[in-house]
């Protein structure tokens, strides 16, 4: 065992190796380049969230598929020296990242798994369980969420922000759309298939919950303005909207005139979203909350 794979498991031949193994693939790594931006584009929503969700100083958190750490170094500002937190995620390389800013930003009582949130061994000291939207991907969620639950005492809580309907998130579907001419239109996934809109609806998330045993499970919609760039930067925005998600990974092997072209066909797409605030297009998301 590395220190890297130290006291948690690493998924890759367990129920989600699926997932795993696309999460630290090339696909992936837009996560990576664009950590700074997509950090920016979603901290409305990342205020909402922790709002709701009221880390208080002293308790203990854990962040489950915390990418590049961002939300692991806000619950630990704010929970604050005296309490914890842990994040965990599948992905090897944006773990390395969250280590890096956690100890940049001299954050002692954070630290960073490479772990199947789905499979770690936890033990019930935790106040709080969050995610901004790392739990839509479990093969078998229930029985995800069933561990999960395994992490809280008691009078814990879970709070999680999840996409809504992708016909509600316009950054996902326009880019999607406008490049149809360059890169095939994906199968459309089965619903709640393991993927960013698993969780878009909200009786199947109750229904998860429900059978993982959590309860007084409540799921607000929450409406946020994704700032992809600055005013008159389309171009930007396109670049933006090509390195993560579906159209990420349908570029991923794409020659330079396939990108190339799908980017600007994304730009133009993105115009009638250019105004003074910037290149501003709405995201929808499901903040949800429950009890042990
Ligand atoms: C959409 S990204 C969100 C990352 C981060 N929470 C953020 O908001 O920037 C989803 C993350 O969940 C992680 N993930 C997927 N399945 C996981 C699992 N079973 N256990 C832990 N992390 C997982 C992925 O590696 C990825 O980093």
């Amino acid at each position: 065992m590395t220190a890297e794979h130290s006291g948690g498991v690493t998924g890759e031949d367990g129920p989600n190796a699926a997932q795993v193994a696309y999460w630290n693939s090339p696909a992936s790594a837009g996560w990576l380049a664009e950590q700074e931006r997509f950090d920016a584009l979603f901290a409305p929503l990342t205020e909402a969230a922790l709002d709701r969700a009221a880390p208080r100083a002293g308790e203990r958190a854990v962040d489950v598929g915390c990418g590049c750490g961002a939300t692991v170094l806000a619950l630990a500002r704010r929970v604050g020296p005296g309490g914890g937190v842990l994040g965990l995620d599948v992905a090897a390389r944006l773990v390395g990242r969250a280590r890096q800013r956690v100890a940049e930003a001299g954050l002692e009582h954070a630290r960073v798994e490479l772990a199947d949130a789905a499979l770690h061994p936890f033990a019930p000291t935790a106040d709080l369980v969050f995610s901004r939207f790392g739990v839509m991907f479990f093969a078998d969620p229930a029985s995800a969420f069933a561990n999960l639950r395994r992490a809280l005492r008691p009078d814990g809580r879970l709070v999680f922000a999840a996409w809504r309907p992708l016909s509600d998130n316009p950054w996902f579907l326009v880019p999607m759309q406008a490049a149809r001419a360059y890169v095939p239109p994906a199968e459309p996934p089965e619903p709640g298939a393991p993927g960013p809109f698993a969780f878009d609806d909200p009786a199947r998330v109750r229904g998860i919950l429900d059978a993982a045993g959590w309860r007084d499970v409540a799921i607000a919609p929450h409406d946020t303005a994704l700032r992809m760039a600055a005013a008159g930067d389309v171009g930007e925005a396109a670049r933006a909207a090509t390195r993560v998600g579906p159209l990420a990974r349908a570029l991923a092997d794409a020659g330079q005139d396939v990108r190339a072209g799908a980017e600007t066909a994304v730009a133009e797409a993105l115009r009638r979203y250019d105004g003074p605030e910037g290149v501003v297009m709405p995201g929808a998301v499901w903040l949800v909350s429950a009890r042990p």
